[in-house]
């Protein structure tokens, strides 16, 4: 049962996860097929972060589906840049478009947009929290490419911290059978409390390292990441932590044979070029994988008219993130979900004391 919009993947069924990757998959062998599914519809793409992947293929992925699309790339060129709240923002996109995909640089936003509107939403990236669409992305292309989403190791590398895509591939790929994560990352950019929580809840198996040459020999798949510099509070901080991991043709000889190398793009310096023309190197392929991805996302949603069934308690306490939307857009009511003894921010899943 699909619920009315996605936040994050991990609230997606089982059932419902597998139907989207079949039919990401379908599509993708005859994308013909499916050039009218959406004719008459308009989706709406509300960037407030660059974009150029996510947004490309969102709008391709309708304008091939037969839909049209409207939206902006840059909120300065919307009313947003005289101050319009966010809330007031969706209202009005929710009287134009049949769904709305929306990228913000601030942890919740998708969420929060969420309670405002009937429309469907589908979060594009929520600050360094949550990237569904990426994961759903992630989920085809390791099913494609090597047939299964159990009995994996997985290497985890660069910003855990700031990672939006790698909490969420964490948290989907969690729901599959001895699944393995490699964590390799800096001391200062390890995963955030909240998703090294949800493990050891959820019982996750996984190692640490400092470095990419002692477990890869092991792995199935290497999902390198970029230091997310727009993320740090200081520039000092990000020129401290770039160039620490880099994935070079050398390192690669020690790879198995059949591992293959993922990236959600754009990188910068993690990867060499030269690594490029291994066999191995996927993240071009996976780039590609997502448009047929966002084209099945497309297709459930719009086809769906389900309500979010989803439960929150309100919270005598405030988030204290002060990345969370609930800092900026302070009409917003202090919503948590409880894990356990441990309440979590409902927008950013910080822990709530
Ligand atoms: C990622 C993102 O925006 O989080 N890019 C993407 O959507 N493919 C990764 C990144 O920016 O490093």
């Amino acid at each position: 049962m699909f619920s009315k919009s996605l936040i994050d993947l991990y609230d997606l069924d089982s059932d419902d996860l597998e139907s989207l990757i079949n039919l990401a998959l379908k599509i993708k062998e005859s994308p013909k097929e499916y050039m009218d599914r959406c004719h008459g519809k308009i989706m709406a793409t509300l960037f407030y972060e660059p974009s150029t992947r996510t947004q490309m293929s969102f709008k391709t992925a309708m304008l091939r589906l037969g839909g049209q699309v409207i939206g902006f790339d840059d909120p300065k060129n919307s009313s947003v840049a005289k101050g319009e709240s966010l809330r007031d923002t969706v209202k009005i996109f929710a009287n134009y478009a049949d769904i709305i995909v929306m990228r913000n640089p601030i942890e919740g936003a998708a969420f929060a947009a969420s309670q405002y509107i009937d429309v469907p939403i589908i979060n594009a990236g929520d600050g360094g929290h949550m990237h569904p669409t990426q994961t759903l992305t992630d989920v085809v292309t390791l099913k494609s490419e090597l047939g299964r989403l159990h009995n994996l190791k997985i290497g985890l590398c660069g910003d855990m911290l700031n990672s939006r895509t790698v909490h969420s591939l964490i948290k989907t790929m969690s729901r599959y059978e001895d699944n393995c994560f490699y964590l390799i990352s800096a001391k200062e950019l390890e995963l955030p409390e909240y998703v090294l929580d949800f493990m050891r809840e959820h019982k996750v198996e996984f190692k640490t390292f400092d470095n990419i040459e002692d477990c890869i020999p092991d792995l199935d798949v290497l999902y390198m990441t970029r230091i997310q510099r727009e993320r740090f509070d200081k520039e000092e901080d990000y020129q401290r932590q770039k160039g620490i991991f880099i994935l070079t043709v050398d390192k690669m000889k020690k790879a198995k044979e059949d591992m293959i190398i993922m990236h959600p793009l754009p990188k910068v310096d993690e990867i060499d070029v030269e690594v490029d023309d291994d066999k191995r190197a996927k993240y071009f392929e996976q780039a590609r994988y997502g448009l047929f991805a966002r084209m099945a996302l497309i297709i459930k949603m719009l086809e769906s008219d389900n309500k979010s069934t989803a439960q929150y308690d309100l919270s005598d306490s405030l988030c204290k993130n002060p990345k969370c939307i609930t800092q900026t857009e302070t009409y917003l009511k202090p919503y948590v979900s409880t894990v356990g003894e441990n309440k979590y921010c409902a927008y950013c899943d910080t822990k709530i004391n």
